[in-house]
């Protein structure tokens, strides 16, 4: 099999134009935009790869103020780490965060989603949110929401029983509508349109900022 071919998206500029100013209403007050560094992100980003938003709040605020860098992360104890996770579950997320901090303390922070894939326990996704959010790199997050609002937007319907399998062909049509000047809320703004209007079951289109598309 050839790899998949970007799908040119006619007016990208206007989906873009559109979906920034819906966000720039509607985005949620979330702890992690109130004030964005490499380390919320991270944080911010383990979390949410298993687990509702919602729950994440509180385990974000009491972590980063516990621990409000990788340098601090990085002389915690697994023990007490694993208890601050307490109740999120997939605690293989929580000994991968304590391992991430300890390897990135005292060095530049990584950059590129490439080099945020090297550390275990992140994949492509959450490589290219913390790439885009916390250093402008312009490069899609492609999560399940993210796989819906786009096979609805471009009318792909191929391998969407298969969320890996849908990713991979959907990415580079998804880095192609990623806003070069704004990657991070883009990106931000299409989960979040995921989540909250372009639902799974009974999507909220009348509310939808980009239904045009559609
Ligand atoms: N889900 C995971 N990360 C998110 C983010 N940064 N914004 C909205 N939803 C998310």
């Amino acid at each position: 099999m050839s790899a998949p071919k970007p799908q040119p998206f006619p007016a990208a500029a206007a989906f873009r134009q559109a979906l920034l100013a819906w966000f720039a209403r509607h985005r949620r007050p979330l702890p992690w935009r109130r004030e964005v560094s490499a380390y919320r992100t991270v944080v911010s980003e383990l979390m949410c790869q298993q687990t509702q938003v919602a729950a994440v709040i509180p385990y974000f605020e009491r972590w980063v103020a516990r621990w409000p860098s990788f340098a601090a992360l990085a002389r915690a104890r697994e023990p007490e780490v694993l208890a601050a996770w307490a109740g999120l579950g997939y605690y293989t997320r929580a000994r991968n965060l304590l391992a991430l901090a300890q390897q990135v303390a005292g060095r530049p922070e990584p950059r590129t989603a490439e080099e945020w894939r090297a550390f275990k326990g992140v994949g492509p996704y959450t490589a290219a949110a913390i790439a885009s959010i916390a250093f402008g790199e312009p490069v899609a997050v492609v999560d399940g929401n993210v796989i819906r609002v786009l096979a609805r937007v471009t009318g792909l319907r191929a391998h969407l029983k298969d969320s890996a399998a849908a990713a991979r062909s959907l990415a580079p049509s998804a880095d192609a509508l990623v806003d070069p000047r704004r990657p991070g809320d883009f990106n931000q703004a299409m989960m979040e349109l995921g989540a909250t209007v372009c639902r799974k079951a009974a999507p909220a289109c009348d509310r939808c900022p980009v239904a045009r598309w559609c």
